[in-house]
């Protein structure tokens, strides 16, 4: 086999996160977490975070798909697709209800071990993600969330305590999802997602707090690489990216300059999880500006000293941004600057479908880091319909994915990237995170629940399924 085309040991899987799917939100002592206060929003329209748990409000998560109860089925279905990898999280409040605690929950625990049996029962490796918008609702009350510096030692302990259960059944782990999603510190989603900042109106502080919230995540990352290494050397430990490349609206060179900074702006997370270090725009930026308040020179060390050992990277769409004269500083924060890409068409919910942008992404990564990448997620949201005859067709779904896995194989064989695994998002219909809702659905198995909540939760394979199933059994060459 040549170095430069896909391994015979590809890890081609699916991935979820553990809030998105398992429901049994408050069984066997599970605490609250952030994702169980997010009501179900729309298609366009954005979730409701609440105080604690409201009486008649739904909260898509508590249920879910019932995977807590309805694992082994699932993990059966995915290995009659071929996975060799399945991509989860841990829910950080099964085994720290609150969070806080000195000591876990054994039987949050005991779930993953059993969890982690059934895959490997099947030669299906875990790869697993510490924290994925599932921080535990304590620390956002009791502490505010990522603001509170107090946040690096219990995410280490727990870290530490679940890499020594799981030390003979994981190998593959990532710290946090997406931890570059709250570049956009106006949107209440991500900054509740990523940091547990929930600061409701209150937006001044937003940016500084952000930028503080994320500089504790990095360096409890950094603790968690350095930890995992001492409890297993054979443990690979990766951060997580969403990696949506920001193209300039036109050849024009502020256009361009805009692009740059805002990639800047948006991909620093990734500098300092790869490189070991902020890289020097950003120094800049903060010496310019006093948005992260506490850094110590021991951060510092404890940063060079974590460095990742792969990128995880999501991928689902690029953007596109145009420059403003009212913003001459060329500042990003997001939305505000994005325009429409005629050249792409868009998904149902207006995401850019853009594979060309995907072999883009990977060649970017690689070229700044110089480290393995592992795709966790990419896939597409759409509406599917079951036929009277109880069949579900989904063209859409394996056009989308078709060319997503051509673009990613021409970057391995004809780009020279190395990648590790391929694992689409949502392998199995779950709850959306961005809008809470079933019906936009990513999977290969539909799960029959609604946007209200209502369904039998049987599971049935798309067509997309034994498409999927081939391409595995051929390694990426039938698709
Ligand atoms: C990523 C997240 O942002 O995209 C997942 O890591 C999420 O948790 C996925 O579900 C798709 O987004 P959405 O909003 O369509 O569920």
């Amino acid at each position: 086999m040549s170095k430069y085309s896909l391994p015979k040991n590809f890890l081609w899987g699916g991935a979820v996160a553990a809030n998105q799917l398992e429901g049994a939100y408050k069984e066997e002592n599970k605490g609250l977490s952030v994702a169980d206060i997010m009501t179900a929003g729309a298609n366009g329209k954005n979730r409701e975070i609440t105080d604690g748990v409201v009486d008649g409000k739904y909260y898509p998560s508590h249920e879910a798909i019932d995977f807590y109860h309805r694992y082994k089925e699932d993990i059966k279905l995915f290995a009659e697709m071929g996975f060799k990898c399945f991509r989860t999280s841990i829910a950080w409040s099964r085994i720290f209800p609150k969070g806080d605690e000195d000591q876990p929950n054994e039987a949050g625990l005991k779930f993953y071990d059993d969890l982690f049996d059934e895959c490997r029962k099947y030669g299906i490796e875990p790869v697993i993600t510490l924290s994925h918008f599932e921080i535990p609702y304590h620390l956002i009350t009791k502490y505010g969330g990522w603001r509170n510096r107090k946040l690096i030692d219990f995410f280490t302990h727990y870290a530490e305590i679940v890499f020594k259960r799981y030390r003979d059944k994981v190998t593959y782990w990532m710290t946090f999802n997406e931890i570059d999603n709250q570049t956009d510190y106006t949107n209440q989603f991500l900054m509740a997602t990523n940091s547990g900042l929930i600061l409701k109106d209150n937006q001044a502080d937003a940016e500084a707090l952000m930028y503080q919230a994320a500089h504790y995540e990095l360096v409890a990352s950094a603790l968690a690489v350095h930890l995992g290494h001492r409890i297993n050397p054979n443990f690979k430990i990766g951060c997580m990216i969403n990696m949506t490349p920001i193209y300039p609206a036109s050849s024009k060179p502020v256009d361009i300059f805009q692009a740059e900074k805002a990639m800047q702006r948006r991909y620093w997370f990734a500098d300092v999880h790869a490189l070991g270090k902020y890289p020097r725009n950003m120094e800049a930026f903060f010496a310019k500006n006093e948005l992260r308040r506490d850094i110590t020179a021991e951060d510092r060390l404890i940063l060079s000293e974590g460095t990742v050992d792969y990128i995880g990277l999501s991928y689902y769409n690029s953007m596109t941004v145009a420059y403003k004269k009212e913003n001459p500083d060329f500042h990003f924060v997001g939305p505000e600057l994005v325009v429409d890409n005629p050249n792409v068409e868009k998904s149902s919910w207006g995401w850019p479908i853009d594979p060309l942008g995907f072999r883009y992404s990977l060649n970017w990564l690689a070229d700044h880091y110089h480290k393995p990448l592992m795709v966790v997620e990419n896939g597409l949201g759409a509406y599917d319909k079951v036929e009277n005859n109880g069949e579900i067709h989904d063209p859409y779904r394996i056009d989308y994915l078709k060319a997503h896995i051509r673009a990613m194989i021409d970057a391995v064989e004809e780009d020279g990237v190395e990648v590790l695994g391929y694992t689409p998002w949502g392998c199995i219909d779950l709850v959306s995170a961005g809008t809470g809702q079933m019906s936009k659905r990513y999977g290969f198995i539909y799960v029959d629940k609604d946007d209200q909540g209502h369904g039998s939760l049987k599971r049935i394979k798309k067509d997309s399924f034994f498409w999927y199933q081939k391409v595995i059994q051929s390694n990426g060459t039938a698709l």
